[in-house]
């Protein structure tokens, strides 16, 4: 699957082949998703993608897992019953963390979430084998990250980062203010390393919204440490688990038509989604279209 340039005006238009191109349902809380989907849309060119992005019920990150997998759910079901989704990817890592089973017993397609992809990809980086691991209240609280990274052979110190969300949504991403708040939780996270004795060489930015402040962490980390988001590594995951979904369906057809195909939806915000959705696409989102979930 080589890279290829697409304008978004192809984007928008259905694929010419749109028949042997598999529909790839991806998720997210809101629309931070979108890093996820550009990374998918990199390794997977000629695949229609719904998008939805559940913004009238973010944030999840300080919700209960009962209500994170009741919303995490109801949302792989609209893509998959409604939008035609033959594979799903999850890329809230919050829903993730705590809701894949739910949304596994909701909907008949193969599921992937980012937290393992994103564990593997921070071992391929470690050296020290010792991990620092970002994320939302909710995702922290699961140790999901701690799992697969143990799973890795790696140790993780885990931070949640509350106010990090709310910072990038208000599109404060190069603001003296998001800044200082990037240092206080780094300083305190590698303290806490430091008095469980890690060295920690490696960041993961374990939230849909942190890869948009990759710049400050990157002056804010001490030297040489890494940082890893899991959109790529879980879009090259994604890719390879589609294709082989697809040759095996339709025995051994292409699977993918030529141009990609993306359709947003919000169940909230549609206008917000449009103006701030681009800054995660790093194009403009188009027309995004508003569906109700209920409560
Ligand atoms: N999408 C969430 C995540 O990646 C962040 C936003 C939220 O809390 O809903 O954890």
């Amino acid at each position: 699957m080589g890279e290829r340039r697409t304008s978004w005006e192809e984007l928008q238009e259905p694929a010419p082949e749109v028949e042997s191109s598999p529909v790839v349902g991806v998720f997210d809380s809101g629309f931070g998703g979108l890093t996820v989907l550009k990374a998918l849309v990199r390794q997977m060119p000629g695949a229609q993608f719904a998008f939805l992005g559940d913004t009238a019920r973010l944030p999840y990150g300080s919700k209960s897992r009962r209500t994170i997998a009741r919303y995490a759910a109801e949302s792989a079901q609209f893509l998959v019953n409604q939008q035609g989704a033959e594979f799903l990817v999850i890329a809230c890592n919050t829903a993730s963390a705590l809701a894949l089973d739910a949304i596994q017993e909701a909907v008949d397609v193969p599921v992937l979430g980012v937290i393992e992809p994103g564990a593997a990809a921070a071992a391929a980086s470690s050296s020290t084998r010792d991990v620092l691991v970002i994320a939302t209240e909710a995702t922290v609280a699961s140790h999901a990250y701690a799992a697969a990274c143990r799973a890795q052979g790696l140790r993780a110190v885990e931070k949640a980062c509350p106010l990090l969300v709310p910072l990038v949504e208000e599109g404060w991403i190069e603001h003296p203010v998001t800044a200082e708040v990037v240092g206080i939780y780094l300083s305190e996270v590698l303290e806490e390393a430091r008095a469980a004795e890690q060295s920690p060489d490696t960041l993961v930015l374990g939230c849909t919204h942190y890869p948009l402040l990759r710049k400050v962490f990157e002056m804010t980390v001490p030297d040489g440490m890494r940082i890893i988001d899991s959109a790529e590594a879980t879009a090259e995951e994604a890719a390879r688990l589609v294709s082989a979904q697809v040759s095996e369906a339709r025995s051994g057809a292409p699977g993918f038509s030529q141009a990609p195909s993306i359709r947003c939806f919000a169940t909230d915000s549609v206008e917000k989604f449009e103006r701030l959705g681009s800054r995660f696409l790093g194009l403009p989102v188009g027309k995004v279209e508003l569906v109700d979930l209920g409560g």
